[in-house]
Parts: structure tokens; C-alpha cells; sequence
């Protein structure tokens, strides 16, 4: 039988891809996506910033252990050596990048994916812009002067167009000229800057939406003069099937809320349950913008493409989410780990949020530190509880909105994709388990970010059984001691 080409792989064939953001999530899989199934490719050239007295080369070594890499590593060891370093930082004039780098970049550069961003809400404003908005004019300049290219592949956010009741796949407009807005920026203090965006979007909601919106106009000035795609990714998810099951950069995002809760520290959320989960699997996402990228060079497929699936495909709430991640907590990987019996719970109830949260986060946080200042250890706790409700906050703005998206411009390439390619680059929902992609996020992130060893498992579930008693049972003691004061209470007052 006939085993059908791989075309995507085939135009990195004696190419050479300048990738921004490669320490990141999304930057990670990127890279070893390439590596791994395109492996006719010429180079990557990774631009990556100095960081903590580690130069960018020691980082890129870094980066390669990973355990994201270990696929890699078995199947293609040679690969690694098609990566080069290129020490620059997109904040800095022109990149900060040498003279040297410059020119080769702008002699071998083929594709450029611009991944590199902020992605923290509560930035001030003006680093957020000098990075996410700045970094981009920065790359279009540089795109400009690569000889060679063929594509710049512009990672956005489907989140940046929050005021939009279906976010389509179309390039919205800007309510000001973005260059002039760029002009101002080294004038302009943080203040006046926070005036300028709230002039132009009185409710903002933080400061990255505004940056990666800014970054969008200027890619869009520059949609007529070079090759380009802007993608936008939803919420990323850990990686569902290849190339580790489960993996996660960090546990920053939706997982960190899961480990929390799942270690019976987050005990309460702030969101509403009934809407869509609008969250995707990184290596999907990925996938997506590589099947994108060739779509528009070999099918002069659409340029905007939201990376997510249609609602007719897939659609789960953030309850079912949050009820199945319980039920495999509970069931079949209980951390080692648990501070009480993993039961958090979520509303939209501000008021019943709060109570529940100095109630049950605040409180036991101050008392557990007392207890650790007194045996001699570091109070830690209260902070980490500090961090739980910061990124509550974060999530809010993905889940108290029915966010919609136009998803065509991926489904669209499905039909046109060959057996090889469908199956290397899976972009769909068909045979999605959420429950195993769950486990396998929540055990990845046990054993990399929490290095905790599985063989206890079997342990902790037993443990749990016994906890779920203990856990009722001081909860009807609560209860009672409540009604017990309250009764008192009303009895004083009206002097009974
Ligand atoms: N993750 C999501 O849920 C999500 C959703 C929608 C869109 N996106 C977009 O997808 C892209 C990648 O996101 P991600 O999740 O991979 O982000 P991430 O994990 O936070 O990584 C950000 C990357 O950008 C780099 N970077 C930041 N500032 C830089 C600078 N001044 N110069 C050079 N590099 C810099 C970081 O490098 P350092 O290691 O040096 O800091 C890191 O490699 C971003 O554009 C983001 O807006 C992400």
C-alpha cells in the first residue's frame, strides 16, 4: 500500500525557520515538532534572551532537557544539532541583536514563528507593550529584511478581541493608528499610557489583552507587504497525545488550579460552571499552526485562524472540567502530598466565594504557618494561597464569559490533508478521551514539576477513604459549632 507524503514536512525541506519564544510552552513543542517530524529541515535558529546570569546558549541546553525532548532524543539524537542559538531580546531596539546575527538571519531565514510574549496579566502596562507589541514591530522589521522568506507566522491570542460576541477569523480594526501609538511609547510614562488604553478601551480587563490586540494591528499594517499568518491559540492546555502525554511548561494556567485543589489546598473557585471550557491541548495547537502555515503557502489558504475546535465537534463546560479532574484525583492519582481531602468546589457567587475563601483558604493558611514558624521551617502557606486567588482572578476572564470563536480556518484544512498528514498533525476532536488526557496531565505534572513517584498511588487511595470521614466529619462539627454560636448569639440578643 501507498503511504501518502507527508506535505506539510515537505516545506521545511533545506529550509531554515527563525522561532521566537522557544523557553516558553508553545515555543517547546514547536521546535521539537519541527525537529522531529520535518527532519529534512535546513536549521532553527532560536532567539532567545539572556535570563538569570545564564546566556542563551546554556539556556538552549537547558531547554533540551526537558523531558518534552526525551522522544526526541530517542528517536533522532542528531536532530539537536539543527538548532542554533541567536542571543536576543525582543524588548531590546532591533531585537538586541548582534550585527553579525542580522545579517544571517536576514540571508537564511525561510519561516519565522514569533511565539515570544509576555503572557502575564498583571505586567505593567508599558513592559507588556514593550515586549508583546514592541518585540513584534521589532520581528516585522527583521521579517522585512530576510531575503528569503516565505512566511512570518504571528501567534496572537483568540482572547484579544474580549468585546467581540463571536470572535471571527478576520483581522479587526484598531481604534488608532498602532505605529503612532509605538511613536509615543518612549515619551509616554506608565500612567499616561494606562490613560491612553483606557481612553480607547474603557473596560480593558488587563494589561496583556491590550498588548497582544496592539501587537495584532501592527501585524495587520504589514499584511500586504509580507507573507502572513496570525494564529490564536485559546486557553493551552497540556498536551494530550504526543509528544508526552499530559506534559505542561509549568504550572502556571488551568493545571496550577488543578494541583491546587487536587492537594485540597484551593478549596473554592471563583467562575461560572455553565460556560464553554475554551481550552486546547498545546500539541493540537501546535499542529494547527503548522498545518495553517502550509495551507496558506501551498492552498493560499486564509491568513486569520482561530486554533480551536467548531461547538458541533467538541464542547465541555468548565464544570464538566473541574468535576472529571475531581473524580480522577479522588479515583486514580491522589497526590502524595495533600495538605486535606481534595474537595474544592465553584460559583459565580462573589459574596459566598469570599466567605468560603478567608474561611477556608485564608484562615488554615495563617494557622499552618504558625505551625511551620514554630517547628523552625518558612511559613509558606499564606503566600501560596496569595498566588491561588491572583490566579482565580486570571481565570476569571477566561470563565465568566460565553467566549465564541469562528474555528473554520483549521476544520477547513482537514478535508485537504492526506492520511500521513492528518495523522501527524491531528488538528480535530475525533477520539478525544478528556478523562485520559486528565491523568495523564495530572501525572506528568506529578512527576515533573512535583517529582512525585507514582508506585504511592495505591497508598494515598487508601488513605483518601479514611479522609473523606475525617473531612465529613469536621464538617458537620463546624456546622454544629455555627449554629451552636449562632444560637447563642440570638439568644443574647434578644435576651432569651
Ligand atoms: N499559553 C496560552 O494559554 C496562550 C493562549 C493564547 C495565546 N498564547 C500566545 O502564545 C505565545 C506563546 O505562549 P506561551 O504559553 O508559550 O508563553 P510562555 O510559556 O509564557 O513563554 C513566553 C516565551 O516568550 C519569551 N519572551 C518573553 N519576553 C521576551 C523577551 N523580552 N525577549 C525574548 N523572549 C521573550 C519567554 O522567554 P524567557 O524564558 O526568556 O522569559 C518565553 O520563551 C504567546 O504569544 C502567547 O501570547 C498563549
Amino acid at each position: 500500500m501507498n503511504i501518502p507524503e507527508d506535505r506539510i514536512s515537505g516545506i521545511y525541506k533545506d529550509k531554515s525557520v527563525l522561532v521566537t519564544g522557544a523557553s516558553g510552552f508553545l515555543g517547546k513543542l514547536l521546535i521539537e515538532k519541527i525537529l522531529r517530524c520535518c527532519p529534512e529541515v535546513k536549521m532553527i535558529y532560536v532567539l532567545i534572551r539572556k535570563k538569570k546570569g545564564m546566556a542563551a546558549p546554556e539556556r538552549l541546553k537547558s531547554i533540551f532537557a526537558n523531558p518534552v525532548f526525551d522522544m526526541l532524543r530517542k528517536e533522532n539524537p542528531e536532530a539537536f544539532r539543527k538548532c542554533a542559538t541567536v542571543t536576543g531580546d525582543v524588548s531590546e531596539v532591533d531585537l538586541g541583536i548582534s550585527t553579525y546575527y542580522r545579517k544571517l538571519l536576514s540571508e537564511e531565514v525561510d519561516y519565522i514563528f514569533h511565539c515570544a510574549a509576555t503572557t502575564r496579566f498583571d505586567d505593567p502596562l508599558k513592559v507588556s507593550v514593550q515586549i508583546n507589541a514592541r518585540g513584534t514591530h521589532y520581528m516585522l522589521q527583521l521579517a522585512k529584511q530576510c531575503q528569503k522568506l516565505k512566511l512570518f507566522v504571528h501567534v496572537s491570542t483568540a482572547f484579544a478581541h474580549y468585546r467581540e460576541e463571536i470572535v471571527e477569523e478576520k483581522i479587526y480594526e484598531f481604534p488608532t493608528n498602532p505605529l503612532n501609538l509605538l511613536d509615543s511609547l518612549d515619551w509616554t510614562d506608565e500612567e499616561a499610557l494606562q490613560r491612553i488604553a483606557a481612553d480607547l478601551f474603557p473596560d480593558l480587563p488587563n494589561s496583556y489583552t491590550f498588548s497582544k490586540m496592539f501587537a495584532e494591528a501592527l501585524v495587520a499594517k504589514e499584511i500586504n507587504n509580507l507573507p502572513i499568518v496570525i494564529t490564536r491559540p485559546v486557553v493551552v492546555g497540556n498536551v494530550c497525545y504526543e509528544p508526552y502525554p499530559g506534559w505542561a511548561n509549568s504550572l502556571v494556567g488551568p493545571i496550577g488550579l488543578f494541583v491546587a485543589a487536587g492537594k485540597g489546598i484551593l478549596r473554592i473557585c471563583y467562575m461560572n460552571k455553565d460556560t464553554s471550557c475554551r481550552m486546547f491541548p498545546a500539541d493540537i495547537t501546535i499542529n494547527g499552526m503548522m498545518v495553517k502555515a502550509w495551507d496558506f503557502l501551498e492552498n493560499k489558504g486564509h491568513n486569520v485562524a482561530n486554533l480551536y475546535i467548531r461547538d458541533e465537534e467538541f464542547r465541555v463546560t468548565w464544570e464538566d472540567v473541574i468535576e472529571t479532574g475531581k473524580k480522577i484525583v479522588r479515583e486514580k492519582a491522589p497526590f502524595n502530598v495533600m495538605l486535606w481531602y481534595p474537595d474544592g468546589s465553584i460559583t459565580a457567587n462573589k459574596f459566598y466565594y469570599l466567605i468560603n475563601f478567608y474561611l477556608f483558604h485564608l484562615l488554615p493558611a495563617i494557622f499552618v504557618d504558625i505551625l511551620l514558624v514554630l517547628m523552625g521551617y518558612k511559613p509558606a502557606l499564606f503566600k501560596a494561597q496569595r498566588t491561588i486567588q491572583k490566579a482565580g482572578e486570571m481565570f476569571k476572564f477566561y470563565t465568566f464569559k460565553e467566549w465564541n470563536f469562528q474555528a473554520d480556518a483549521i476544520a477547513n484544512c482537514k478535508p485537504i490533508m492526506n492520511e500521513t498528514e492528518r495523522k501527524v498533525y491531528r488538528i480535530d476532536s475525533e477520539g478525544y478521551d478528556m478523562e485520559t488526557h486528565l491523568l495523564n496531565s495530572l501525572r506528568a505534572v506529578k512527576k515533573i514539576q512535583l517529582k512525585e513517584n507514582e508506585k504511592y498511588e495505591g497508598t494515598m487511595l487508601k488513605v483518601l477513604k479514611g479522609w473523606y470521614y475525617v473531612d465529613r466529619l469536621c464538617k458537620l462539627l463546624f456546622l454544629y459549632f455555627l449554629g451552636l454560636y449562632c444560637y447563642k448569639l440570638f439568644c443574647y440578643i434578644m435576651k432569651v
